[in-house]
């Protein structure tokens, strides 16, 4: 059976310079960043974002535990902020929309603010990088994100940017990932 979780590293894998800059734009508890930040290594960087606290001390702690590079700058603010931050091109971001598991399912990602961080992660893709996007459309918000993506990507000029969606036909509220990928 397809294991997800591989195949969405698989999927922006071809997309990582060593050396190069990367977001997580939904850090949760930093097992992306930390991927992240083994990926770039020591000369790259990886910007990561979360508006819950918890989530910046939990990928702190896993980060110096897992003796990754200290190639990263963690952030206590909106995604939809991120270009505040990043004065440079990425050549990946991630996102894993939703609530952060075993953790207040009220926090969870919302149509608006992921809508404008998916727009200001496109501006700040470098050409020839990609965006990873999971979403997760067990609960309501989720579909509606989803939906919200779906119809957002349709009006990209594929000239320019290539959307590619990956999901279980027949389980309709599995997770599911767009990959986007700029030429
Ligand atoms: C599914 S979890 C991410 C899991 C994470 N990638 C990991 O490896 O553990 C989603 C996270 O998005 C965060 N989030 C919700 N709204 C956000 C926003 N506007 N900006 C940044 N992060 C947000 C939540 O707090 C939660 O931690």
């Amino acid at each position: 059976m397809i294991d997800l979780l591989t195949v969405e590293k698989q999927l922006i894998s071809s997309h990582i310079k060593v050396g190069g800059v990367a977001a997580d734009f939904t850090m949760g508890n930093g097992h992306d960043t930390r991927w992240l930040s083994e990926q770039v290594g020591k000369e790259g960087r990886v910007y990561a974002f979360d508006i819950q606290e918890t989530a910046l001390s939990h990928t702190e702690a896993l980060l110096k535990e897992s003796g990754c590079p200290e190639n990263y700058t963690l952030i206590l603010d909106s995604h939809a902020n991120a270009e505040r931050y990043i004065g440079e091109k990425i050549c990946v971001g991630m996102f894993n929309l939703g609530y952060l598991p075993g953790s207040d399912k009220k926090v969870t990602t919302l149509r608006e603010s992921t809508m404008a961080a998916v727009q200001a992660a496109l501006r700040l893709l470098e050409d020839g990088g990609g965006l990873l996007i999971a979403v997760y459309p067990g609960h309501e918000e989720g579909t509606l994100e989803g939906r919200m993506l779906d119809d957002y990507f349709k009006t990209l000029d594929r000239r320019l940017i290539s959307v590619s969606k990956l999901m279980i036909v027949n389980s309709p509220t599995s997770p599911f990932f767009f990959l986007v990928e700029k030429k």
